[in-house]
């Protein structure tokens, strides 16, 4: 017991010091608590002294009682006010690094919308699909041969001038990005077996100005027929009912002579409704006409023996009027703004 602290006010001064210095320096919850077992623990001066008191003689047990007991409490006050503080701190550490902005934008992926042109490309599709017909396709990147020659276009026709048409380098190859979808009448009758019944849409190209009623790429639906006995009833028939399914039951369709290279005799198109922009009236919708014999025989096809109708329409065009569209180039510049009009058919 010798090396045993002695009671004096002094020594339990200095325990309380460096425990309380102690106690300020801990900076978490963690180096809190090894000041606490430090100071307050067995091995602590505190303690030591405390253990003491039974040494004191017994007329001094409660002025050292005092003292020590006094010490402690001055110690464990401290611990518990510092304890608190530092779990304050962490607390508020804790809630700063996982603080949510409630007021930011969610990213939210937003929905988007058909194309008009791809609905209408589809309504179209099935009314013809509903008859029976199949859809056909050619590339858009064309032969020349194809795109004008086989469907009886003059050598030199207007619109094969490079004013009109894009002829793609080097121009010995003749290749074009097709002005229309009457290729396809000529690939569909090389490529398939007789009768044909086929509905061809697809994107065409023209040099074409950018404004409110025209763009240089658009897209067009062509439809042929290649069968024994067609006649221009048909075709009158098959072009009343799509105007029908599309515009409603008002609807009516006119011909008026025309002539086109590819069809003999040939037609203009013209549609009307009760309601069109503009009152009851008649619209130039596209043309059409019975197959000329010359390009069944580019396609090895007997005239003799076969007859058909073909006719082409601009989509584009169609849900000009049908939706009533003013622009054009609304229509080609992808905002879904505008697409979402249409409604969010998927
Ligand atoms: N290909 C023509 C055009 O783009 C439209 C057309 C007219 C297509 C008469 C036809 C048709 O099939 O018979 O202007």
């Amino acid at each position: 017991m010798s090396d045993a602290p002695e009671i004096t006010p002094e020594a339990v001064a200095s325990a309380v010091d460096e425990a309380l210095a102690a106690i300020a320096a801990a900076a978490t919850t963690a180096e809190l608590k090894s000041a606490r077992s430090a100071h307050t623990g067995e091995q602590s001066s505190l303690a030591q002294l405390n253990a003491q008191m039974r040494n004191v003689a017994p007329e001094h047990k409660a002025s050292f009682g005092k003292l020590v007991g006094q010490a402690r409490g001055q110690v464990n006050q401290a611990l518990a006010a510092r304890e608190s503080e530092l779990a304050e701190a962490e607390t508020a550490a804790q809630l700063e690094a996982e603080r949510i902005d409630v007021t930011a934008l969610p990213q939210r992926a937003r929905v988007g919308a058909r194309h008009p042109i791809s609905l209408l490309q589809e309504q179209v599709s099935d009314i013809f699909v509903g008859m029976g017909w199949e859809i056909a396709e050619g590339p858009e990147l064309e032969h020349e041969w194809f795109n004008f020659d086989a469907l009886n276009f003059d050598v030199d026709h207007p619109a094969r001038q490079m004013q009109d048409t894009f002829f793609v380098d080097p121009v010995a190859r003749h290749l074009v990005l097709r002005t229309h979808t009457s290729p396809v009448q000529v690939r569909s009758m090389l490529e398939r077996d007789l009768p044909i019944y086929v509905l061809c849409p697809g994107r065409v190209y023209r040099t074409d100005e950018f404004d409110a009623t025209h763009l240089p790429v658009f897209t067009q639906f062509e439809g042929l027929v290649i069968d024994k006995n067609i006649t221009m009833a048909h075709l009158k028939g098959t072009l009343d009912h799509a105007a029908r399914v599309l515009f409603g039951p008002e609807a009516k369709t006119r011909f008026r002579a025309n002539f086109f290279p590819f069809t003999e005799p040939s037609a203009e198109l013209d549609l009307w409704h009760p309601t069109f922009k503009g009152g009851a009236r008649w619209i130039e919708w596209g043309g059409c006409g019975m197959v000329n014999p010359n390009v069944l025989r580019a396609a090895g096809i007997d005239p003799e023996e076969y007859s058909g109708f073909a006719f082409g329409m601009g989509i584009e065009r169609t849900l000009m009027f049908r939706s009533d569209v003013q622009d054009m180039r609304d229509m080609a510049e992808g905002d879904v703004r505008f697409s979402e009009q249409f409604g969010m058919v998927v």
